[in-house]
């Protein structure tokens, strides 16, 4: 289809998701926090005490997920749960149960779903690689594990919750891996990809970079 599909990937507490909530409100598009929706796969098979080792039994909670997004918050059922499920520990299962293939095939349709005219940023692992292959621009957001567990650590305290640097470091750096060395839809940087580190970058410069970049290829 025309209708314009910007994909930025990258690893946890990359900034990406600030970064391309942004970016799409710039340009009046729509958004997809894929990772939200891992996270929510998590969540509810936490609450409903399924295996985290049976594929399939993760692949239909994934498939009859009943979520809607709305102005920034995220529902499952009738629930705001947008503060639930950035709890680490569902994290943690959601990073676990996205290695899964049939998880991921499960989320498939409902991530199509979010491309719709005008335009949408999307934001996650595979965006570019896997499930919108052909976005007319794709980033790859980086930064070091250092900057990502300084930011990981403000945003905590920033909300009461106590943490700890080297945990958060450990943290980053385990997920990193999973992410990186699963056989599926592995975390990478696609060919064509605009690399971008924003380790010494604001949020609003990396925005103006890829409102650049996109003004070049639209
Ligand atoms: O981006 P976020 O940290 O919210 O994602 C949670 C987890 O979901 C990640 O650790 C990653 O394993 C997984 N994920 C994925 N593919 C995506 C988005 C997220 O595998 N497109």
């Amino acid at each position: 289809s025309q209708t314009p599909v910007i994909a930025i990937d990258g690893p946890t507490a990359s900034g990406k998701g600030t970064v391309a909530q942004k970016v799409a409100q710039r340009l009046g598009f729509h958004y997809l926090d894929s990772g939200a929706l891992y996270r929510l796969t998590a969540l509810s098979a936490l609450r409903r005490n399924t295996a985290l080792d049976d594929e399939h039994a993760l692949a239909k909670v994934a498939s009859r997920l009943n979520c809607h997004f709305d102005s920034g918050h995220i529902f499952l059922s009738e629930e705001d749960v947008s503060e639930a499920i950035r709890a680490e520990n569902v994290g943690n299962v959601a990073s676990k149960i996205a290695a899964l293939m049939p998880v991921r095939q499960a989320l498939y349709g409902l991530q199509l779903g979010f491309h719709r005219a005008p335009g949408l940023v999307a934001d996650g692992r595979d965006m570019g690689s896997v499930i919108f292959p052909h976005a007319v621009l794709k980033v790859f957001l980086t930064a070091s594990v250092a900057a990502r567990a300084q930011r990981r650590y403000k945003q905590l305290i920033d909300k009461g919750i106590s943490a700890n640097m080297q945990d958060l470091t450990n943290d980053l750096s385990e997920r990193d891996a999973r992410d990186t060395h699963r056989s599926s839809a592995p975390l990478k940087a696609v060919e064509g990809a605009y690399l971008l580190d924003t380790s010494a970058l604001t949020a609003e410069q990396a925005v103006e970079q890829i409102l650049g970049w996109y003004a070049l290829v639209k």
